[in-house]
């Protein structure tokens, strides 16, 4: 299937590693020239470089902090001016603190709330003029399925993947007339590096050993299974492209048909 990608231009949040990394990757498999953004600089360029040689397009590696909207607006300027043009904007730098209510801080919920859900909104502000003047452009935000499928212990992830779930229908319904479309996709537990870091984070709070937390997330997944970076990646990369034009305004989960009340059960 020819994915009517080639020669296109995308901007992706947090590209060095993850599943931002697999959907760069992907776009420029499809020939989609790309800027990257992430903090750490020698690791972004690292990534770049390895898509610049697997893929043979422009792989940008911009360095920016999304918890700064100065970093942000810069990051999307830059960009879209290096590379001419934007037609794909893929916000995907995100993670926000698990934990239970009494004990989750105010940092807690800023931390969650100043990159999973301001980030998006910054790049969003200058992406969007861009691509109004450009007579068009796709926007595809990495959100998450704690926004529709709630757990007690996700409960900031979960808050502000809510709000990006909205903001992503509300500005469809604005930005349609404009030929800029929307589309959230909501992971459920992806292998990702960050995924250990999970597991033993669900293990301290919850006083189970490494092992038990790790069988969490499978147990409650009817495939038995966390998914893949290149799962996410793949669907990311046909939404993106011509052929899902439709699909706006709307969210597709792809968790394995992920039943939450399993894992708070399991919890106890
Ligand atoms: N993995 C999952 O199980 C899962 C499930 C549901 C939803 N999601 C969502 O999917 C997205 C990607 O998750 P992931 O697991 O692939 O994440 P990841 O492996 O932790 O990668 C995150 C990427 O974002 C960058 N980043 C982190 N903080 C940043 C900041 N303040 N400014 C700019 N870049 C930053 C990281 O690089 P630096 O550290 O160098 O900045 C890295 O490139 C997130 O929005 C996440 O919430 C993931």
């Amino acid at each position: 299937m020819d994915l009517q990608l080639k020669g296109k231009t995308a901007v992706v949040t947090g590209g060095s590693m993850g599943i931002g990394r697999g959907i760069a990757r992907g776009l420029a498999l499809e020939g989609v020239d790309v800027a990257i953004c992430a903090r750490h600089k020698e690791a972004l360029e690292v990534a770049a470089e390895e898509i610049r040689k697997e893929s043979g397009r422009r792989v940008l590696a911009i360095p920016a902090d999304l918890t700064r909207a100065a970093d942000a607006h810069t990051f999307v300027e830059t960009a879209a001016r290096q590379l001419g043009r934007l037609d794909i904007l893929v916000n995907n730098a995100g993670s926000a603190p698990g934990g239970v209510i009494e004990s989750l801080n105010e940092d807690a919920w800023q931390q969650g709330l100043q990159l999973k859900f301001m980030g998006y909104v910054r790049c969003l502000q200058k992406a969007l003029p861009i691509m109004k003047a450009q007579g068009g452009g796709r926007v595809l935000n990495l959100i998450g399925n704690d926004g529709v499928k709630d757990s007690y212990w996700e409960i900031v992830p979960g808050a502000c993947n809510a709000a990006g779930q909205n903001l992503t229908k509300a500005l469809a319904g604005q930005y349609g007339k404009h030929h800029i479309t929307f589309v959230a996709v909501n992971p459920g537990p992806v292998r990702t590096e960050r995924w250990d870091g999970l597991v033993k984070a669900m293990a301290r709070d919850m006083k189970l050993t490494y092992e038990q937390a790790d069988q969490l997330a499978p147990r409650s997944i009817p495939l038995g299974r966390i998914a893949e970076v290149d799962e996410v990646a793949n669907l990311c990369v046909y939404l993106a492209s011509p052929l899902a034009h439709f699909v706006n305004g709307t969210m597709i989960e792809i968790d394995g048909g992920q039943q939450k009340p399993l894992m708070d059960a399991a919890r106890g």
